[in-house]
């Protein structure tokens, strides 16, 4: 995975088990964009009220732009109310007659009930926010956890047939279009090392496959060195057994644990082909702030302009 494979996508679609990293890895490929001057947009659908600290940012991240940083933009996007705008524009003002029939407020509440429509508009809606006059050069998408995202993903193939023979036809076979096509998207997997997570994301990178989509590869997050030789390491642990040193050692015995794990699972999944695989170090912090997000984005950067 190159700097040109992760930058060449017009939509970056980034996805994991819960708590791996995702919001995290999403806004440091914002920052990779825009230290390289582009101009990138982060998604979420998760709306961040302001006053509530957003790794440290607290003016909130609603459904208008906001700027989280120079050149960092941000956007919400509620699916309820994407669903119903896009009901109301499309559906209602193309068929006034079953509109009427099903009566003004009864209609969005008829497609809410339409498996994956709500996600399809959804996803809709984040491609256009890149691709309208004056938008951005690349749309990160900091999508839900593994198990709410491939729904998102595999779309298009499987949405009703009442949907797919109507009025929305046009509108998935649009999704399908840009979702399917490897130049403009690409799936990259957040990852940790540990067992529950490394398996979901080797799920995940086989779902979104079959699912037609382009998966550039996985970020195994909050990797780990050990600062220990390995007669130091051996030290270490000896001391543990032995019951002596104590926070000092059982904090060192944790370091060498978690490098451990890295080594482990940053092998599992190179094995196991996801593409190519980038590590993203744990930061050694309480709460992360935006100015951490723009160090991982070095660390990315540098890895992915490896060979
Ligand atoms: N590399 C890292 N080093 C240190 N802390 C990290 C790192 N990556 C993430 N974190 C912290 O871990 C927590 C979870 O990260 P994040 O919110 O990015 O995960 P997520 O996958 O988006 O979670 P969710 O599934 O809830 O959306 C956050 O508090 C974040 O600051
Ligand atoms: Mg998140």
């Amino acid at each position: 995975m190159t700097i040109t494979d992760i930058l060449g996508k017009k939509l970056i679609v980034i996805t994991g088990k819960g708590g791996v990293g995702k919001t995290t890895v999403s806004l440091a490929l914002a920052f990779l964009n825009a230290r390289l001057g582009r101009r990138p947009v982060y998604v979420t659908l998760k709306e961040v009220r302001p006053g509530y600290p957003f790794f440290g940012f607290t003016g909130g991240v609603g459904s208008g732009e906001t700027e989280l940083a120079p050149g960092i933009r941000a956007h919400y996007i509620d699916p309820t109310a994407a669903l119903d705008e896009y009901v109301k524009e499309r559906f209602v003002r193309l068929y006034p007659l079953y509109a009427a029939v099903l009566k003004s407020k009864a209609v969005s509440g008829f497609f809410e009930a339409a498996p994956g429509l709500k996600e399809l508009i959804t996803i809709g809606k984040v491609w256009h926010l890149g691709n309208r006059p004056g938008g951005y050069d690349q749309v990160i998408f900091d999508a839900p956890s593994t198990g709410h995202a491939v729904p998102i993903l595999d779309l298009p193939g499987r949405v009703l047939d009442m949907v797919r023979g109507g009025a929305f036809r046009s509108h998935i076979e649009w999704v399908e279009g840009f979702l399917k096509d490897p130049g403009k998207t690409a799936v990259l997997a957040v990852s940790a090392p540990e067992d529950m997570a490394v398996g979901e994301t080797l799920q995940l990178v086989s779902s979104v496959r079959e699912a037609g989509i382009n998966v550039l590869g996985a970020v195994l997050n909050y990797t780990v060195k050990s600062p220990f030789t390995p007669a130091e390491e051996k030290a270490v642990l000896a001391a543990e057994d032995a019951g002596r040193g104590g926070d000092a050692v059982r904090l060192a015995r944790l370091t060498i644990s978690r490098a451990r794990a890295t080594t482990k699972y940053g092998k599992i999944l190179r094995r196991s082909r996801p593409g190519a695989v980038l590590g993203a170090p744990r930061i050694f912090k309480k709460d992360l702030s935006l100015e951490d997000l723009r160090s991982l984005s070095v660390e990315i950067e540098n890895q992915a302009a490896r060979p």
